[in-house]
């Protein structure tokens, strides 16, 4: 039998290369060897109250674009989190059995209260909790995650040994599995590409808005002149180049640390290989986008996949617990 993942993806809006590359392109491929719950996480989006006027349409972009990449309804459950309200049902219930000062010290939180100590609410420090109800409703074994997650999902595996020490053995401890990918670098020079600070490609970018972006990109910063020799190792361009031209990295490298080669030159070669890597992507989705009806169909049926599984663990834990 496959086992189980669970993952929930934050609704941001349209994904971008460092999503797709760091995440995406991984739940794609794990669809074949696990039985996959992939989950858009818009409850989670609530902790800070900015733009929900916009949470609709950022479900929808997010769910369009994770088509578009490769998430196939037919071997995934793809759907909303808020669509399955067993998990607000399920976070009560493991709130009973999660002490307040395991969530006091997850190293986020205690961030976030230094960041904005006036917007510091139940929901956030309950974070935790909500997220080990997502992937235990599924009775998830595996969660693909990042190492700054880590400590949330030891919060995880600590709840559920807690509840299933409590009240017999219920759900299984979810493991972590590492995402290998390296960050994918910013536009600008800096270490990550990210939606908020704007160094990013999305996938549904135009191919001229792509070219436009990383020809206006920072390289390195000493090369002033087209006859300076470059320095490969601190331009992120050429980082990008190693993600998108690998097979003549040592060619680009050469060619830059020689002057025989400009950075023009060089990030209209990278501008081209991106576009051409998402252009399947981009046909599939301007496919996907002209049938709105489709995407309400996958996030519906992804829900009742989704549910008939929920169900079952409610049922269990109520029973487990007593009620
Ligand atoms: P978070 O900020 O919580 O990491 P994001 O919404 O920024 O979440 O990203 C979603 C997923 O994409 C995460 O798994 C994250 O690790 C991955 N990701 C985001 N940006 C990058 C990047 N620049 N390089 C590699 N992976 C990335
Ligand atoms: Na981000």
């Amino acid at each position: 039998m496959k086992k189980r993942v669970f993952s929930g993806i934050r609704p941001t809006g349209r994904i971008h290369l460092g999503n797709y590359l760091g995440a995406v392109q991984n739940y794609v491929a794990m669809q074949d060897e696990f039985e996959c719950i992939y989950c858009v996480v818009d409850i989670h989006a609530l902790t800070t109250l900015e733009d929900t006027h916009l949470l609709k349409e950022n479900v929808r972009e997010m769910i369009t674009d994770l088509l578009a990449a490769g998430l196939d309804p037919e071997k995934c459950a793809l759907f909303v989190q808020s669509h399955v309200p067993e998990v607000t049902e399920l976070f009560t219930l493991l709130g009973m059995v999660t002490p307040l000062s395991w969530l006091l010290r997850v190293p986020t939180f205690k961030e976030k209260v230094k960041q904005q100590p006036q917007n510091v609410n139940y929901g956030l420090v309950g974070y935790p909790v909500l997220m080990t109800a997502d992937i235990v409703l599924y009775k998830a074994e595996v969660v693909p995650v990042g190492e700054d997650q880590l400590p949330h999902l030891e919060l995880a595996r600590e709840i559920v040994r807690r509840f299933n020490d409590h009240f017999g053995e219920t759900f299984p401890e979810p493991k972590a599995r590492m995402t290998t990918f390296p960050m994918v670098v910013g536009l600008d020079g800096r270490e990550k590409m990210s939606k908020s600070l704007n160094n990013h490609i999305e996938l549904a970018a135009t191919p001229e808005e792509t070219m436009k972006k990383v020809m206006g990109a920072v390289t390195d910063p000493a090369r002033m002149r087209r006859a300076d020799p470059g320095h490969p190792e601190v331009c992120n361009i050429y980082k990008l180049q190693q993600n998108f031209n690998p097979q003549v990295i040592d060619e680009i490298a050469e060619g830059c640390r020689s002057a025989s080669r400009g950075c023009v030159e060089c990030k209209k070669q990278l501008g081209a290989s991106i576009n051409e890597f998402l252009a399947p992507i981009r046909v599939r989705r301007i496919e996907i986008a002209k049938d709105q009806a489709y995407i309400d169909r996958v996030m519906k049926e992804g829900a009742e996949k989704a549910r008939a599984l929920a169900r079952v663990t409610i049922t269990e834990v109520k029973q487990r617990m007593g009620l």
